[in-house]
């Protein structure tokens, strides 16, 4: 192996930079040409390829987003596709890929592998933290730092109003978010759609902390009711209740990286190098306890990773 690539794809996710610039570092290292493909599988398509070296990976460490850009590429699911890119990297001389992005960009690097035998080592680079096989993805600790600090404005208002306030964080498919920052933010309710939202207990809980106090409902994206909107005006139209709605939105992917994600995005970084040089392929490097694992791109989004028991409970015996 001479020459590899390296791209983010999908949702941006703080923490992306310190991963490139890692595995620019290691690769040339271990004596590897690392080239950079601009923007995701639409740059691959299109063969924006740019030599990276020192220099162009200095002084990211700390940017939030990704210098390497990123999208969604329809065009990349169907096969023609992945055709077109598959034969960008065999002209560009490209010996293995480092793919960082989430389940989407996982679910191509696996089609693009078996069909085109190229190999990829796929990077957890998504703020929603919900791929298997890893603790956390690089960003997640970002993205809940800044809900966290946004909430806490938030509350400093609610409270002098004593107001209701549904706060809706990113998250997809999955509730780590809302469920680290209901607990860090003290919220009195949490809904993710792990659990079944019960709008019955929703309300219970408003009244039993004072109509005329300050509540916090902290609502996942994704819960299976709809989000903070749709949950104000459910409460709303069945007991009266006003409420003021704050979507969070894109702020949660912007940012300098916290440390914690850039240790994570440059550990991975390294990890992936050497996983390539030792021939895995079609494989996630994730951290599970502070080890390095290898699972199959193909588990990271067929098992779902459970938002941890003890986090659940802990949330309702906050509350
Ligand atoms: O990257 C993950 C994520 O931020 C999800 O939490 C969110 O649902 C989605 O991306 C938003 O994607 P987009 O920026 O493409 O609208």
């Amino acid at each position: 192996m001479k020459r590899i690539a390296v791209f983010t794809s999908g949702g941006d996710a703080p923490g992306m930079n310190a991963h490139i610039r890692a595995v620019e570092r290691v690769g040339e290292k271990r004596g590897l040409e690392v080239i950079g493909i601009i923007g995701g599988y639409s740059g691959m398509i299109a063969g924006h390829f740019e030599v990276l070296d020192r220099i162009r990976t200095a002084n990211i460490i700390d940017r939030g987003g990704t210098v390497l850009k990123t999208s969604r590429c329809e065009e990349f699911l169907y096969p023609q596709g992945r055709e077109a890119a598959a034969r960008e990297l065999k002209a560009h001389g490209i010996d293995g890929v480092i793919a960082c992005g989430g389940d989407g960009t996982f679910r191509g690097a696996h089609a693009l592998c078996l069909e085109h035998h190229i190999p990829i080592v796929g990077t957890p680079g998504t703020i929603d933290n919900d791929l298997s096989g890893t603790d956390y993805t690089i960003g997640y600790d970002t993205a809940v730092n800044t809900a966290t600090e946004a909430i806490d404005k938030i509350r400093d208002t609610a409270d002098s109003h004593g107001r209701l306030f549904f706060i809706e964080v990113m998250g997809r498919h999955a509730g780590f978010i809302a469920m680290d920052v209901g607990i860090a933010s003290g919220a009195e309710f949490i809904a993710v759609p792990e659990t079944i939202t019960d709008v019955e207990v929703l309300y219970q809980r408003v009244l039993a902390q004072g109509l005329d106090k300050r509540t916090i409902v902290i609502v996942g994206e994704g819960d299976e009711l709809g989000g903070a909107t749709m949950l104000s005006n459910l409460i709303n139209e069945r007991y009266g209740l006003e409420a003021r709605v704050a979507i969070l939105g894109h702020i949660q992917r912007g940012g300098s990286p916290t440390v914690r994600d850039r240790v994570l995005g440059s550990r991975l970084g390294a990890a992936a190098v050497d996983a390539l040089l030792e021939g895995h392929t079609d494989v996630m490097v994730g951290d599970m306890a502070g080890a390095i694992t290898h699972v199959s791109l193909e588990q990271t989004w067929t098992f779902r990773k459970p938002v941890p028991p003890v986090i659940v409970e802990l949330s309702s015996l906050l509350v």
